[in-house]
């Protein structure tokens, strides 16, 4: 067997697949958030472990699975999350999660002390409020204190491995969202650290996905039921081990994920950069690829936040039918998905989202199927990004999450985006991702391709429709004006 472990932001999830990557049962625990302040976003990493901790006796329990049969253990979890541990291991506060916003004065820190351009050149991104560095100076300018006894900097599902295998160590692809990482290199910046004045030793060291970087000990054995001794493999952050789940593991072969947020993933075979840092630039977690990322902070978010608001007592089935209704193009009613703001290509936290266009003739059909065309335009934003880094041909897109399960989307999306959508036969993601990457360390697949063609099977596909592509280029072109024109009214 192998075991995939995922510590979302809101549950920690533990994953059984057999050699053939069948999945034989999921463990699955809860998760608290805690919002303290405005633009603070925090978890307890002791919660963490006893969540991971109970998921795994529950998929071991539920599925009868003998633990000495368990090959290998990976992770997957949450991004960017600072963990800050003293010199006996012990955790100094509550982690700062992805989706905090406190930082935007210690971005203006970092840009000031590296050059933005430089920053984007050594470690492929910009300094966003979500990502690691700007969370560790937050606490030295703001809480001295606990700065003064930190010792080791993990990310969320490290902190998971240090409870299971005692060591401190981190993969490449989760590193490399710290914006501490020399993206070409794979390895922590000397020079970023040193004008942060960050000590090395802080930071663990890094391994790629399939490496393993200890294991299990008789403590976390006790706790978890798992055997002492079950190694456990560096894994991958969690949009990286999803792409190793859904098969995105060559340049040409794109993830696109609809759920709450939505995401691009395209792998790439050089350490490719956005030039102003509009995407995401990550190591893979498979060995020798990065990646370009998209991330839309309200994709089904949207549909979600509209149908709850606007038509709480309708099924999204019978809104989705009166979408299907009105022409492609919604009549000239634009919809801004920027609920929660954006990260990609607007990572500003203080866009917002609007319709605009609206007249009289308009029905509740145009309002709902210009969300569905407003969210998809804002992935064509992405997949624009990414061509236009290098990619070139996109020969595959592979669609996953909630939103691409319903016909109307996922025609608007193939017809948005001009290309074909397919699916495939796993849905779990991330947690199954890292599974298949300890089953690589563990010797079941010669590399990540392999594993991932062993497992991942083709079903649905959605060719787009020619007939929609020019009233879609004319929305999209009014679209990409909006914003722009838009961003002092939300500021
Ligand atoms: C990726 C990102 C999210 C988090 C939470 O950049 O911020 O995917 O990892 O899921």
């Amino acid at each position: 067997y192998l075991l995939g472990i995922d510590l979302s932001t809101t549950t920690a999830k533990a994953l059984l697949t057999d050699t053939a990557g069948r999945v034989l049962g999921v463990g699955s625990t809860r998760l608290n958030l805690s919002t303290p302040r405005p633009l603070w976003s925090e978890q307890d990493p002791q919660e963490w472990w006893q969540a991971a901790a109970a998921s795994i006796r529950q998929v071991l329990e539920e599925t009868g699975a003998d633990p000495a049969h368990i090959a290998a253990v990976g992770l997957t979890g949450q991004m960017h999350g600072l963990v800050l541990l003293g010199a006996e291991g012990q955790v100094l506060r509550p982690a700062i999660l992805w989706n905090d916003q406190r930082t935007a004065a210690e971005c203006n820190q970092i840009r000031e002390r590296i050059g933005k351009e430089r920053l984007i050149q050594i470690t492929g991104n910009d300094a966003l409020t979500g990502f690691t560095a700007p969370k560790i100076l937050w606490v030295q300018n703001n809480e001295p204190q606990v700065f003064a006894q930190a010792r080791h900097v993990l990310l969320p599902k490290d902190y998971i491995r240090y409870r299971l295998t005692g060591e401190f160590a981190m993969d490449k692809a989760d590193g490399s969202g710290t914006i501490l990482f020399d993206l070409q290199a794979r390895q922590w910046s000397s020079e970023v650290l040193t004008a942060l004045g960050l000590p090395a030793e802080w930071f663990p060291p890094t391994f790629e996905g399939p490496e393993f970087t200890g294991r299990i000990t008789t403590e976390a054995a006790a706790l978890t039921g798992l055997r002492a001794g079950t190694p456990v493999a560096a894994g991958g952050g969690d949009q990286a081990a999803q792409a190793v789940g859904v098969g995105a593991v060559q340049p040409g072969v794109i993830a696109l994920t609809v759920g709450t947020s939505g995401v691009v993933f395209a792998a790439t075979p050089q350490a490719w950069v956005e030039p102003q840092g509009r995407l995401h630039a990550f190591c893979h977690a498979a060995p020798g690829l990065w990646h370009l990322m998209g991330v839309m902070l309200s994709a089904a978010g949207s549909l979600q936040w509209y149908h709850d608001t606007l038509a709480p007592d309708m099924s999204f089935e019978a809104l989705l039918e009166e979408a299907a209704a009105v022409p492609a193009g919604s009549e000239g009613l634009q919809f801004l998905p920027y609920l929660s703001g954006e990260r990609t290509p607007h990572p500003d936290p203080l866009a917002r989202g609007a319709f605009i266009g609206m007249t009289l003739r308009h029905t509740r059909g145009h309002l709902t199927r210009a969300v569905l065309e407003g969210v998809a335009f804002g992935l064509k934003d992405s997949f624009e990004l990414i061509r236009a880094a290098g990619l070139g041909q996109i020969h595959q897109v592979r669609a996953s999450g909630g939103g691409t399960k319903g016909a109307l989307w996922r025609q608007i999306l193939a017809d948005v985006l001009e290309t074909e959508l397919v699916e495939i036969n796993t849905s779990e993601g991330g947690a199954f991702g890292a599974a298949l990457l300890a089953g690589v360390g563990a010797g079941f697949w010669p590399d990540v391709q392999a594993a991932c063609d062993a497992t991942i099977q083709l079903t649905r596909r959605t060719p787009p429709n020619p007939v929609n592509f020019d009233a879609y280029r004319e929305s999209y072109a009014v679209f990409k004006s909006l914003y722009p024109s838009l961003k002092s009214a939300f500021a």
